[in-house]
């Protein structure tokens, strides 16, 4: 492993579980003792360091809606490169707004369509060309195959995971943690149930490996080819009963049936749509304290209903607005801007 690049899990040793309070996300140095690592997992954090990421988020939120975000001066002319193999809405425009917000500057370009890929050069090299333009961060959405991630491991530059393939995307599980906690609070015993394509779902991952920490109960629901095939999902409770699993749970995250990714699959939208599409009529049982929550994007009449967007119990563009604070301050962190202005 390169200087400079080291995992995240070497922080947290002397902060007690669950105390966190803004000050001491400055208090214990974070700025100095996460500076140069890596985010590709929420396999690489404890849980002291997902409250120290979700304190400084929400101080970010309280500063910006108060216009009282001043970019910082250390992130003058430092530069954050996208690196995205896959097209992305919300989490690339999120890190280039998060990355505005601090000071920074974003290099980026079309790679699916206007890069060298386009004449046979691969993903690594690509990646190692980027790095050899010394960027200070990489964000970056890929397969993250071992080959890509041992790339990333030895570049000594420190990169963000913004969405693997169906393998994890943990910036999208740190919002939707977000979310969760300002419509609820403590989580300790809440019930989310996943309704949609599971099986092809790097959201539903990331949140398997990250909410159970929080005490987040989870439960899904889908046909039986968009369950989840990772044994380590063996335990996980199943309703093939949409209505049972609304009236079970506290929260509902619907997620994109992902045809991209499916080759031939006899899939049938009409049994879809009729059983599990999550719409005004078959959220009746959810509890008028429910919330709906949806990583996006969206197809709308099949797996959601845009109509939704107007119930009260809805949280889908909270869930993109977190997603701004979240990136906010994982780059922040990263990149040692906390307390430097
Ligand atoms: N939620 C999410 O990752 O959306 P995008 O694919 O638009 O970035």
């Amino acid at each position: 492993m390169a200087e400079g690049h080291s995992s995240w899990t070497a922080l947290g040793e002397n902060v007690s579980e669950r105390k966190l309070t803004l000050e001491s996300v400055v208090d214990i140095n974070l700025g100095m003792s996460w500076k140069g690592r890596s985010l590709l997992s929420i396999a690489d954090l404890k849980v002291t360091e997902i409250d120290a990421i979700l304190s400084l988020a929400r101080q970010y939120k309280q500063k910006c809606r108060q216009s009282q975000m001043t970019p910082y001066s250390a992130a003058d002319a430092r530069v954050v490169a996208e690196v995205f193999f896959e097209t992305s809405t919300r989490t690339r425009l999120s890190f280039q707004m998060a990355s505005q917000r601090l000071g920074l500057r974003v290099l980026g370009m079309e790679l699916m369509t206007g890069s060298s890929l386009a004449k046979g050069e691969s993903q690594v090299e690509t990646i190692l060309n980027i790095a050899a333009m010394e960027p200070d961060a990489l964000v970056i959405r890929s397969s993250l195959t071992d080959e890509i991630e041992a790339c990333l491991r030895d570049l000594g530059i420190p990169a963000v995971n913004a969405g693997a393939g169906t393998s994890g995307h943990p910036t999208q599980a740190l919002l939707d943690l977000m979310t969760l906690q300002e419509a609820f609070g403590d989580l300790k015993g809440k019930k989310l149930l996943f309704v949609g394509d599971i099986r092809h779902s790097r959201v539903a991952n990331s949140n398997f490996e990250l909410l159970p920490r929080y005490g987040v109960e989870l439960a899904y629901c889908s046909p039986p080819q968009f369950a989840p095939q990772d044994p380590s999902w063996a335990k996980v409770q199943s309703f093939s009963d949409l209505s049972k699993g609304l009236a079970w749970c506290d929260a509902v995250m619907g997620l994109r049936v992902q045809e991209e990714r499916h080759g031939p699959s006899g899939f049938d939208r009409d049994d879809y749509i009729r059983r599990f599409r999550l719409d005004e009529e078959h959220l009746s049982p959810l509890s008028g304290k429910g919330r709906i929550l949806h990583p996006g994007p969206f197809k709308a009449g099949m797996d959601f209903s845009p109509e939704l967007l107007s119930d009260p119990r809805c949280l889908i563009r909270e869930q993109v607005s977190n997603g701004v604070y979240v990136r906010m301050a994982i780059l922040s962190l990263i990149l040692g801007l906390e307390g430097s202005n």
